[in-house]
């Protein structure tokens, strides 16, 4: 290594967390409370992430188990760990077809579906007022396999209330919580597919209309749950995706990142080497627009992904889809996001500065 190199290496921040901080960047992991609550992963996590988000702890079901009780506990020791350990919060989710609990399928109608979602808003966004640096407000809406001509999920709230949900969220959310970046949160918006390409469509023409008609709404959440292949995919279409949405003067934070590894051959070097070279592509690329403020990763650690459950690999090895193994080692993943967040452009340090505003609120 030549004395270049070396100096490089002793002065470079050796953390994504310290390496987000040069460029005022946000930089996180999702995280459960098993995970918060081993000593190990607790100090990776605080340590990697200025930002964390609950995997499950705030969706309807774990957090408003029965009609009239809600259960805070997850996610009041989330905000508890990153209130400790100085890192925003983003709130996930407010109103999704998923994860929703018994009671409200078997209850839920048209007459009752909008007040239900209005007090469960209301309860949820109203408790974390002031703590939560975006909420994910409506989560995965658009599903063109559904066939609606305006690209629409057919989902419970969907069959319920019709199109007006979305703007019944979001307004309700402003009203709780009016600090909050109110994101709109999707998958299958990245790579160059025409399933991809379809679904960019709607979701741009579905912010659009929220955005004319004035509906509070002030960024897009990119899940960014790639997969691995033989090539690396093209992103030019991605690209000027996100310049039409910074268009309608929105936000994008790139939410839920991992990758896929079903694909790709046993290996685990082999893996670990293209699931990094894909991370890498990936983040130079949307690095490049200035409205991309936050990357998380759905997890810090391989240990407890839910790719394992929801995809498994047909050899039944467990996949290796984040920064960190199992061991907690950092993997090429790792250093691929220290490496593209060292050479985009430093955001403006108001975002960092908007940060620590709610974070002497907490
Ligand atoms: O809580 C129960 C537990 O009591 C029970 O013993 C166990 C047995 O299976 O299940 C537990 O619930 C599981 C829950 O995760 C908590 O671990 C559910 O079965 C399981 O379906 C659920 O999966 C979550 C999934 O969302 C649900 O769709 C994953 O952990 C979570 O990573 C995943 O996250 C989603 C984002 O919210 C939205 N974007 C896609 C992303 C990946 O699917």
């Amino acid at each position: 290594m030549g004395s270049g190199a070396a100096s490089f290496a002793a002065s470079a921040p050796a953390t994504l967390r310290e390496c987000a901080a040069q460029k005022n960047l946000l930089v996180g992991t999702a995280g459960s409370s098993k995970q918060l609550t081993d000593p190990n992963v607790a100090d990776l996590i605080s340590k990697q992430a200025n930002i964390l988000v609950a995997e499950n702890a705030m969706k309807w079901q774990h957090i408003h188990p029965s009609q009239d009780r809600f259960d805070f506990t997850g996610g009041d020791s989330l905000l508890r760990f990153a209130s400790e350990h100085r890192q925003a919060v983003r709130g996930h989710n407010l109103c999704w077809h998923n994860q929703l609990p018994v009671w409200f399928q078997e209850r839920a109608t048209s007459s009752n579906a909008a007040d239900l979602l209005r007090s469960h808003i209301a309860a949820v966004a109203g408790r974390y007022a002031g703590r939560i640096q975006s909420w994910d407000v409506v989560n995965e809406a658009v599903r063109v396999e559904d066939g609606r001509p305006d690209g629409l999920r057919n989902s419970i709230w969907l069959r319920l209330l019709g199109p007006q949900y979305l703007e019944i969220a979001f307004r309700a959310a402003f009203e709780a919580d009016p600090h909050a970046l109110l994101t709109y949160n999707d998958y299958d918006l990245e790579q160059d597919s025409p399933l991809h390409a379809r679904k960019r469509r709607s979701v741009l023409q579905l912010l659009t209309s929220l955005r004319e008609r004035d509906i509070p709404i002030h960024a897009l959440g990119l899940q960014s749950h790639l997969k691995a292949g033989a090539t690396i995919p093209d992103w030019s279409n991605l690209l000027r995706f996100l310049e039409q949405v910074e268009k309608l003067k929105l936000q994008i934070f790139i939410t839920e990142l991992d990758v896929d590894d079903s694909k790709l051959p046993a290996p685990a070097a082999q893996r670990d080497r293209v699931v990094g070279a894909l991370y890498e592509d990936y983040l130079k690329h949307v690095l490049k627009r200035d409205s991309v403020k936050a990357i998380l990763t759905w997890g810090i650690s391989d240990a407890g992904t839910w790719l394992n459950s929801f995809n498994p690999r047909k050899d039944s090895l467990p996949q290796r889809p984040l920064p960190f193994d199992g061991e907690l080692q950092p993997k090429p993943a790792f250093f691929a996001m220290r490496s593209a967040i060292l050479q985009c452009r430093s955001r403006h340090a108001d975002q960092l500065k908007a940060v620590s505003t709610f974070l002497r609120r907490s």
